[in-house]
């Protein structure tokens, strides 16, 4: 059987480390803590982990403000922590991929201390500083940050204002300069020498602004009014000469073996835009590895929506491109809650419908136990996109609660004592909803994702082969084929609550269902329960 490269089998394991595990006991999860539960992470068959920021910060946006690229923030562990937990995971099969913020990085950043002390500093340019307008006065222009006011910052010691497409502590780097995109080719070294296998690119679409920093044009939305999205971010993202660093950027990868690059592409605020995530895997093999669509992420709970959204991302695939699917990240609130409102049945068929598509699968902590969003007070807000929006916008913190381990004090997560006690709370629907308990239910959903995970790892159709929508069937039914090797397979999702009935080309075995037992056959009719979610090996003409 065709063995595929591990960033295409997958699942990839996104880890919050802050919420994983804490085994410091100061209420914040760490390296150590990550490299304990490895054997857990090894027990899903997860090829890979991706581990948001690690790196020193002041920590403004939780990580995502680097003040050194090189090393690791001593509320994470050390150096040392980090390559013990690099060598075990390779031990275990599993490659390390690290967040990377290249668009910005901290103001604490020395790059940018240094940028700001002159208009003559011999880093000046390696940030973004622009004159005011009228006078010097206004702002350069009307781009908006994505936490809230303009995005510039008027710098009191030199006059001139820099550009943060973010908090005012994430100063946007400018990658019109080849001596800052040196130094930082060199970070990335580090890492590729240490022996990470790839990166996780931040906003990768905004890497580079528009030469003459024209105004974005606004446009009409009908929900919450942040500023920042009623512009066509058209001068501030996507331009063309980002496309050039990609593809450096791949060519770097491409001197280390096995590596791979994966893309956050934001297009505007609720825009569907697979096109946009895949003009970033070049021709297939100049650019990145993987990007991100978003676009499952904004559609409803319907088989219609879901599969012209799949279709027309599997379109935007340059040939020889490989496309990757997410449903939760550490920005959004989780499919659980989102999509399934807690119903761990709408739970499974989600599982069934990212484990069984063609592309890299990519699971966020807790997703295969199907933790809910937390629900915070506000004295309890962390996020600084939540502290700012209170109450408009529930901002991020409601995906970012702890991991619940099992059912004892904070979910076996910390054994930080009260007051101090976790970062963020935990969800207190852990004393049902924990790993312990799920793996002791082999009805679970854990178990749930563990078969169907094998089940990808164990069928070439799965896990390189083609993926084809029939068409059918009632509206509410997704149904396609995988076909790889010598087999057929088919998916079939009911995404309503009403018994539905479809027609099969061919007579089936049941691979895995929930709603039927394991090889049950079927004739060239199937009626399905309300939300069941299974796959099928089509059989041989004549059976
Ligand atoms: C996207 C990241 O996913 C998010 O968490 C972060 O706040 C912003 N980029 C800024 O780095």
């Amino acid at each position: 059987m065709a063995k595929a490269v591990w960033w295409k089998q997958g699942p990839i394991y996104q880890i919050y480390p802050r919420s994983f595990f804490d085994a410091g006991g100061d209420g914040v999860g760490d390296l150590e803590g990550v490299r304990r539960k490895l054997d857990y992470i090894a027990g899903l068959g997860a090829t890979g982990i991706w581990l948001s920021p690690v790196y020193p910060s002041p920590m403004v946006d939780f990580g995502y403000d680097i003040s050194n690229y090189r090393d690791i923030d001593p509320l994470f562990g050390s150096l040392e922590d980090f390559k013990r937990l690099l060598g075990d995971a390779e031990r275990r099969g599993i490659r390390i991929i690290m967040d990377m913020v290249l668009n910005h990085s901290s103001d604490r950043h020395p790059w940018f201390v240094e940028s700001r002390t002159g208009r003559d500093s011999p880093k000046r340019d390696w940030y973004i500083w622009r004159g005011g307008r009228k006078g010097g006065r206004g702002y350069p222009n009307n781009w908006m940050g994505a936490f809230g006011g303009r995005a510039w910052k008027h710098d009191g010691e030199t006059g001139e204002y820099y550009l943060h497409l973010f908090t005012e502590a994430q100063p946007d780097l400018n990658w019109r300069s080849n001596a800052m995109k040196k130094a930082m080719f060199e970070e990335l070294r580090f890492w590729l020498d240490l022996g990470v296998k790839g990166f996780r690119l931040d906003v990768i679409n905004y890497l580079v602004k528009d030469a003459q920093f024209r105004n974005n044009p606004y446009r009409l939305r009908l929900t919450f009014p942040r500023r920042h999205d009623l512009q066509t971010h058209i001068m501030d993202r996507n331009q063309e000469e980002t496309f050039g660093i990609v593809r450096e950027l791949r060519a770097l990868m491409d001197q280390y073996d096995e590596t791979m690059l994966v893309g956050e592409v934001y297009p505007d605020e609720g825009v569907h835009d697979p096109a946009l995530a895949g003009r970033f895997l070049g021709g297939g093999d100049d650019g990145l590895h993987l990007a991100f669509d978003f676009s499952p992420i904004y559609t409803p709970f319907k088989a219609d929506r879901m599969e012209s959204c799949l279709k027309s991302w599997y379109e935007k695939i340059p040939p020889g491109g490989w496309p990757c699917h997410v449903l939760s990240n550490h920005d959004q609130s989780r499919a659980a809650t989102r999509l399934g409102g807690g119903d761990d049945r709408i739970n499974r068929l989600l599982a069934l419908l990212l484990l069984t598509q063609r592309g890299t699968p990519f699971l966020y902590y807790g997703e295969e136990i199907g933790m809910v969003d937390g629900r915070l007070k506000r004295r309890e807000l962390r996020d600084p996109v939540g502290v700012k929006y209170y109450p408009f916008h529930p901002g991020r913190d409601r995906s970012r609660t702890p991991m619940q381990w099992d059912d004892s004090p904070n979910a076996g997560f910390s054994a930080a004592a009260p007051p101090a006690g976790p970062w963020l709370p935990v969800n207190p629907d852990y004393r049902e909803r924990n790993v312990a308990g799920a793996e002791r239910d082999p009805s679970s959903i854990l178990h749930w994702y563990r078969d169907l995970i094998q089940l990808r790892k164990t069928h070439e159709a799965l896990h390189s082969g083609e993926i084809e929508f029939l068409p059918h069937h009632p509206r509410e039914v997704l149904m396609y084929e995988r076909r790889g090797g010598d087999e057929r397979l088919l998916g079939v999702l009911n995404f309503s609550r009403r018994p539905q009935t479809v027609s099969l080309p061919l007579s089936a075995e049941t691979l895995i269902s929930t709603g039927r037992a394991k090889g049950s056959p079927w004739g060239k009719e199937l009626t399905l329960a309300p939300l069941e979610a299974g796959l099928f090996r089509l059989l041989p003409e004549g059976f």
